[in-house]
């Protein structure tokens, strides 16, 4: 099943430092209604938990943002709406995903969740899903794409 198509392109950024995809991370969190879903692709290093850093930022949260890889879970908190910060490349398959209890995360009305490695899981990204495309072009540039995904919210839990 194909979940995204090139139609669904919303904006093609080029970053050329750190700080700017921090930044860009940062002005998108400010946009965000509070049940979204993030679903970041790209390679190690690409910047993804530096984007993710940027949308703790813009969601007023100054605490070190850290690579949940071991983890597989961060969780933030601030003024009553959750940070959900995840990073798959350790689960390999959905069921995987399923068994750790990501659908609890993906549904929470809530929470804004942004999940590393999302490619893993194509089938489980419900409701209001941006996915977000990394591409490392040199040792400091990065292209970053948004598209956009919408599904029904009455498919989503409260
Ligand atoms: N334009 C850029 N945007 C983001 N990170 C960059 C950029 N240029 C260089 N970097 C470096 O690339 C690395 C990105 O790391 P990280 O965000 O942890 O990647 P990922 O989570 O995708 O594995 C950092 O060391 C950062 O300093
Ligand atoms: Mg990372």
């Amino acid at each position: 099943m194909t979940l995204i198509n090139s139609n669904n392109l919303i904006e093609e950024f080029i970053s050329n430092s750190e700080q700017e995809t921090e930044r860009k991370g940062s002005s998108l969190a400010k946009t965000l209604a509070t049940e979204t879903t993030l679903a970041l692709h790209g390679d190690f290093g690409c910047g993804k938990t530096v984007f993710t850093r940027g949308i703790a930022r813009g969601l007023g949260i100054e605490l070190p943002i850290t690579s949940p890889s071991f983890t597989i879970i961060q969780e933030y908190e601030h003024a009553h709406r959750m940070l959900y910060h995840l990073d798959l490349y350790r689960i390999d398959t959905e069921e995987n995903a399923l068994a750790f209890g990501i659908d609890e995360f993906i549904n929470n009305k809530n929470a804004i969740t942004v999940i590393e490695w999302a490619d893993r899981i194509p089938n489980l990204l419900i409701g209001d899903c941006i996915t977000i495309k990394f591409e490392s072009v040199s040792l400091q540039q990065r292209v970053i794409r948004f598209y956009h995904k919408s599904v029904p919210s009455s498919l989503k839990s409260d």
